[in-house]
């Protein structure tokens, strides 16, 4: 059941055209689909091959005549006319149930309304159809259902009639002109709302924008549309390219797998992602829709109008589409700190999320060459690790050259289904440049580690940096070749100055992007009168692990001085690192008692200085203040322990609350954000700051520190610093704490998304064991079958609550397995990233591996286990 990338064959037949008709019901829908295809003349082969799954075939035609059982094999979701002619009308009637569709993929019933989810193989689950990236077809939707339940009927492109149907029924028909792959289609039968405009294109055409949702959530939807405007109006100045539709929508679902779907001109996103106003949402969901918005619809053009040949290359759309988020986003702030912040924040999510993805056993290449379950690897790796490398085409040859590249991608490929190959073709061609090995970026899996070591001539006056790199290997790979590695390097002076770089005689400026493509190579600066302190990988300009040999003294001098911002933090993460690992074994060796823990006056000393420097934007010294997680530490520590790691981290944090005590509380008192709230990166820069100087402070509580998080919770007027406030009492686990919780969950009951973050916040919190986090699923707003609430309960506790989760006695594995098989019985991608919080099992202690490996056995071991699951279990038993 493996598929492999080079087992791709082109389709026997092409589509030309889709009409689809719906009659809608929730208990029977009828789909009746009439297809026009044509023999591919680049394939071999006269069968024509659909796919189907959990649907009922009623009728089935070829030209006009009704086929019979001889004609064709229905089986294993395969639907096979054997003999066909070249130009065939298929029409097929088939039947489906959406609102016993617990997967949310295919068509389904979400509050009472339908929504569909195509991405990536959920067509087949409406209609038979070669439900694959390569055949694009322009479809023609026709919508029929009861006019009062269903008062909305939307479909891709535009609408092109509606009216009245007897028996209280209506129905509209939508015409979609561009060729789309069946994962782009969407419908939505609702009774919604809208906020909507028309916005004008630089081309002058008028556009309408729509953003959908339930009666009640109007008070939450301007946010999501001014980031609308905002996207389309960057991609036509960054990259001129315009809407290419006289219509977009927007439309909001509360049961949706995962962030949001770049159907053509219909949208459907998670309301997670679309639903915000000051009352509800923080300042890191207002940052979310921004960029959940914006990737979107970036995807009209990365995606839609130029889309992936298979789903081997889904990097292709993802990686493009997730690096021109990052870049909106960015230019959204707009100042250069700003946009070191945002890169800052795409560094931690890699090392947090990708880097064990990479050393652990569903690591894969950026295109993979395998997979059982597709929907597996809508992966970090796919995503965050793809927007790095296309980060590095940008970097080798800067804005301008990659724009050059995009033009030339366009031009050749628009309206094609491409390959990750002719993106990177595109590139080369553009710049006149070579990029064979760039391609190894794609095929080879591992973090590849970057080792440098510099030593300064004195009497020759220059700076040799010696370069080294490896990959460790991966699962089906266990040898790596080198990586064309682009490494952005600085030389910092004594006084803390970026020296000017001179390479061959060339004058390269301060930051110097050297090309590492050996496994080891040495770059010569001249004119280096003094030894300098090398600031290597700036930027993060490649996605390796960096290794040299910092002193204490250097990474001081970095963390005061870089001029780059992202290796001034890197040099506070350093710092706090070294620290968080000694202090882990030492808790370890102590039994775990948090007794006799010491921190230097050398890390507390620099926390205090970035604190209280005010030169600096508060959103910068905030990310510098952030320590380490819990569970990026424990991937430093073999046969790692998570109590000890928790200990050393909570020792260091109430350390800071208590040494730097009277700067925490100015910093808090000066980073009040009075007046009306808004979400702005100045603004919301400054809560953050405020709002860790108050969990720092609420990590060593004091009577005051306690009193400053409750009067913040009772006072505030947003979301951040109500959430913030609550988690600070938490944390500070004062009898208070229970009290908010309460006012809290009466205060929003009712909205959603807010009720799971009241879960969330519990189930990560340490004090709440799988006994509690059980007690918590028994509360009648839990339930296991809306993947928001799902993972704002089970995932948060599997993932973000390593203490408990790991409890010695094994009872959270127990729970995981428990949760893992209920849910994958509802819906399969929900559970299979549940499955996948045992990725790391191997590194833990031996007691605690043993017990991961039974609960591990347990799933895997069950009759009834979805392809998802069961791809997971193995390979993690496996490797
Ligand atoms: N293409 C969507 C996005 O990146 C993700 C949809 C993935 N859906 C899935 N079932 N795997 O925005
Ligand atoms: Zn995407």
């Amino acid at each position: 059941q493996t598929i492999y990338r080079k087992d791709y064959n082109p389709p026997t037949y092409l589509v030309d055209t889709v009409e689809l008709g719906f009659d809608l019901d929730p208990a029977r829908t009828v789909v009746a689909n009439r297809l026009t295809l044509r023999r591919n003349p680049a394939a071999s082969g006269r069968a024509i091959e659909l796919h189907g799954e959990d649907i009922e075939l009623v009728a089935l035609r070829l030209n006009g005549k009704t086929l019979g059982g001889a004609d064709y094999t229905l089986a294993d979701n395969r639907l096979v006319i054997h003999e066909a002619p070249d130009d065939v009308v298929l029409e097929i009637e088939s039947v489906c149930v959406p609102e016993q569709n617990t997967t949310l993929s295919g068509l389904y019933v979400s509050n009472g309304n339908f929504f569909t989810q195509c991405e990536a193989e959920g067509f087949r689950r409406i209609t038979y159809f070669p439900d694959r990236p390569d055949v694009m077809a322009k479809y023609t939707v026709m919508l029929r259902a009861d006019k009062a339940r269903y008062p909305v009927l939307l479909s891709n492109g535009n609408l092109i009639q509606e009216g009245e149907l007897d028996d209280g029924r209506h129905y509209a028909l939508w015409e979609d002109s561009f060729k789309k792959p069946s994962y782009l289609f969407a419908l939505v039968a609702a009774k919604l709302v809208c906020q909507e405009e028309t916005f004008r294109l630089a081309d002058g055409r008028d556009a309408l924008l729509q953003v959908w949702v339930e009666d009640g959530n109007l008070d939450k939807t301007d946010y999501a549309m001014q980031s609308l405007k905002h996207s389309i109006r960057w991609d036509e100045e960054k990259y001129g390219l315009e809407l290419d539709l006289d219509r977009f929508m927007i439309v909001a679902t509360s049961d949706f797998n995962m962030g949001a779907m770049e159907n053509k001109g219909l949208n459907i996103f998670n309301t997670k992602f679309v639903l915000a106003n000051p009352r509800v949402a923080t300042d890191v969901d207002f940052q979310g829709i921004e960029a959940v918005v914006a990737h979107e619809y970036f995807h009209n053009w990365t995606g839609n109008r130029v889309t992936c040949r298979d789903w081997f290359q889904l990097s292709l759309k993802e990686g493009l589409t997730v690096f021109r988020d990052q870049e909106f986003t960015a230019d959204m702030i707009g100042t250069d700190t700003g946009r070191a912040v945002t890169r800052i924040d795409q560094v931690r999510t890699l090392r947090q999320h990708q880097f064990p993805e990479d050393a652990g056993p569903m690591a894969h290449p950026v295109r993979p060459d395998s997979f059982v379950e597709i929907n597996n690897f809508y992966t970090v790796t796919v995503y965050e690790k793809g927007a790095e490398v296309v980060r590095m085409y940008q970097t080798l040859f800067g804005v301008e050259g990659f724009r050059k590249g995009m033009d030339l991608y366009f031009e050749r490929h628009d309206e094609q289904a491409v390959e990750c190959d002719d993106f990177r073709r595109a590139m080369a061609d553009a710049n006149g440049r070579d990029l064979t090995q760039f391609e190894r970026w794609y095929s080879q899996a591992g973090t590849p580690v970057l080792r440098f070591e510099g030593r300064w001539d004195e009497t020759a006056h220059t700076y040799t940096l010696k370069l080294i790199q490896s990959c460790p290997p991966t699962p089906g790979q266990p040898q790596k070749l080198p990586f064309h590695i682009p490494v952005a390097v600085g030389l910092l002076d004594a006084a803390g100055n970026d020296m000017r770089l001179v390479v061959d005689s060339v004058d390269r400026g301060t930051t110097a992007v050297l090309e590492l493509t050996q496994a080891e190579q040495t770059f010569v600066f001249t004119d280096v009168k003094e030894q300098p302190v090398a600031s290597v990988l700036r930027g993060f300009s490649a996605p390796v692990v960096l290794q040299g040999s910092y002193t204490d003294a250097d990474l001081l001098h970095l963390f005061s001085h870089d001029s780059d911002p992202v290796n001034r933090w890197e040099a506070g993460q350093r710092l706090a690192m070294s620290r968080l690992l000694k202090l882990a074994g030492e808790a370890a060796a102590k039994g775990n008692s948090g007794a006799s823990l010491n921190l230097d006056e050398t890390f507390i000393e620099a926390m205090r200085k970035v604190l209280v420097d005010e030169t600096l934007d508060p959103a910068f010294r905030e990310q510098a203040l952030l320590l380490p997680s819990e569970g990026m530490v424990a991937e430093q520590i073999d046969g790692v322990d998570p109590l000890a790691v928790h200990i050393a981290r909570q020792f260091i944090r109430a350390d800071i609350g208590a040494r730097l005590r009277s700067e925490l509380l100015v910093q808090y008192e000066a980073n009040l954000t009075p007046g009306a709230y808004s979400p702005d990166a100045a603004s919301s820069g400054k809560r953050a700051l405020k709002n860790i100087a108050l969990s720092y402070l609420n990590a060593a509580p004091d009577d005051e520190s306690v009193a400053l998080a409750q009067r913040q919770f009772d006072d505030a007027d947003n979301m951040t610093d109500r959430a913030a406030a609550l988690s600070a009492l938490i944390a500070s686990r004062v009898p208070e704490a229970a009290d908010a919780l309460d006012v809290f969950y009466q205060e929003f009951q009712n909205e959603a998304l807010v009720v799971d973050k009241w879960f969330m916040m519990q189930a990560a919190a340490p004090t709440t064991d799988v006994a509690a986090v059980r007690a918590l699923m028994r509360h009648p707003a839990f339930t296991l079958r809306n993947p928001n609430r799902a993972r704002s309960l089970v995932a948060a506790f599997c993932m973000n609550n390593p203490v408990q989760f790991h409890a010695p006695d094994g009872s959270g594995y127990a729970f995981w397995a428990e949760q893992v098989i209920a849910l994958d019985a509802l819906n399969p991608q929900v559970a299979s990233r549940l499955a996948r919080a045992m990725d790391r099992w191997r590194r833990y202690a031996p007691a605690l591996q043993e017990q991961m490996k039974a609960a591990l056995q347990r799933v895997a071991g069950q009759g009834k286990l979805s392809n998802d699951v069961r791809e997971v279990v193995t390979k993690a038993l496996a490797n």
